[in-house]
């Protein structure tokens, strides 16, 4: 199922078809830009690309940028749009690739990840030209305040995945700055998706923030739920391998929220596992124990607060069948299992 189906699910605007075919253009422009941005003259960088592409993966960013653009206006170049939604998509890539090596990860969108494949150093420097380029498509754009917003957003991102790796092995680590964390990592991007859309659409600054907002909450909530992901589901359902975070000695909601409900024993035991070659047995335990204790449910309630504070910052935009859909994508966000 296409992701835009799985965003039809949760649509509850008027008939959408007109504007379907419209988002549909802007899908499949967006995978023609992507195939010329990933092009190379060194051949294994053009494969590490091709491949990455191949795998398939959501295009949640390209989405956000175009749905975001089309609730304030109908007057659009669209190659321009896809054009930047490629090129954001392209960002996210070069930060898959680099994840994979720094979480040593050998699965994602259920195939062999950039560093199991062609091995650690290609995959960084791949990743590396693939954001350089995507610098240079954001020059000929040419618009500097989406230069500026794009590249604050990605030192953010790349800030928030050091932080987290400097607090690998804190079983202690507080929610707060977990939270800070994920919103550095994550929730800026979706945030700057949302916000070079408003920014194509030439929106006032309340339109703007009322864009940005519902990126910031959208984004939260989308990595609370990957987070719930890694603990609940199997690789066959993700793509990605099971309870990487514990493996890798990150602490998530739901560990932070399990830590309050054990025993002192427990408490000893997992934290002695955490990092430290855990068992597939003993995750099944740990688990179990965040299902049961209530800390799942609480990780949800966490990402339900923030979708609804998207929704709440949706309700500022004028009415329209995209902010519909971008209502509709709050449901998918809170829904997915990959
Ligand atoms: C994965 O993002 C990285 C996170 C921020 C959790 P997506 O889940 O959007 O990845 P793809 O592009 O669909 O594979
Ligand atoms: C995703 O982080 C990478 C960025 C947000 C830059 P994670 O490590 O939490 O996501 P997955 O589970 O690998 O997709
Ligand atoms: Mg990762
Ligand atoms: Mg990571």
């Amino acid at each position: 199922m296409s992701t835009l189906d799985l965003f039809l699910k949760h649509y509850r605007g008027a008939d959408a078809s007109e504007i379907l075919a419209d988002v549909t253009s802007n899908i499949l422009a967006v995978e023609q830009e992507l195939e010329t941005m990933v092009q190379s003259s060194v051949p294994v960088v053009q494969e590490v690309g091709r491949l990455t592409l191949r795998a398939g993966g959501k295009r949640l960013r390209p989405a956000f940028v175009a749905l975001a653009a089309k609730s304030l206006s109908s007057n659009l170049d669209p190659q321009r749009l896809s054009r930047l939604g490629a090129c954001l998509e392209l960002v996210h890539m070069a930060t898959l690739i680099h994840d994979d090596v720094i979480d040593e990860t050998d699965l994602r969108r259920g195939l062999p990840t950039a560093a199991r494949s062609f091995g650690n150093t290609i995959s960084i420097l791949s990743g590396d030209v693939m954001l350089a380029r995507s610098m240079t498509i954001l020059a000929e754009d040419g618009d500097l305040d989406i230069i500026r917003t794009v590249a604050r957003s990605v030192v953010e991102m790349a800030e928030g995945e050091a932080r987290e790796v400097a607090s690998r092995g804190n079983f202690d680590l507080s929610e707060a700055d977990h939270l800070e964390i994920l919103r550095m990592k994550t929730a800026s991007f979706v945030e700057c998706c949302c916000h070079v859309g408003a920014q194509v659409a030439q929106a006032t600054p309340q339109d703007v923030d009322a864009l940005s907002t519902y990126g910031h909450h959208v984004g939260m909530a989308f990595q609370i739920i990957d987070d719930l992901l890694d603990y609940q589901q199997p690789p066959e359902v993700t793509g990605k391998p099971q309870a990487t975070d514990f493996r890798e000695a990150c602490a998530t909601l739901p560990l932070i929220y399990l830590r309050e409900m054990l025993s002192a024993d427990e408490r000893a035991f997992v934290s002695r596992e955490f990092g430290n070659g855990v068992s597939d047995d003993e995750i099944r335990m740990i688990t179990s124990w965040m299902d049961q204790r209530g800390a799942f449910a609480r990780a949800l309630g966490k990402a339900q607060a923030h979708a609804e504070s998207a929704r709440e910052a949706l309700l500022r935009l004028p009415e329209s069948e995209h902010r519909h859909l971008l209502e509709a994508v709050i449901g998918f966000v809170l829904d997915r299992q990959a």
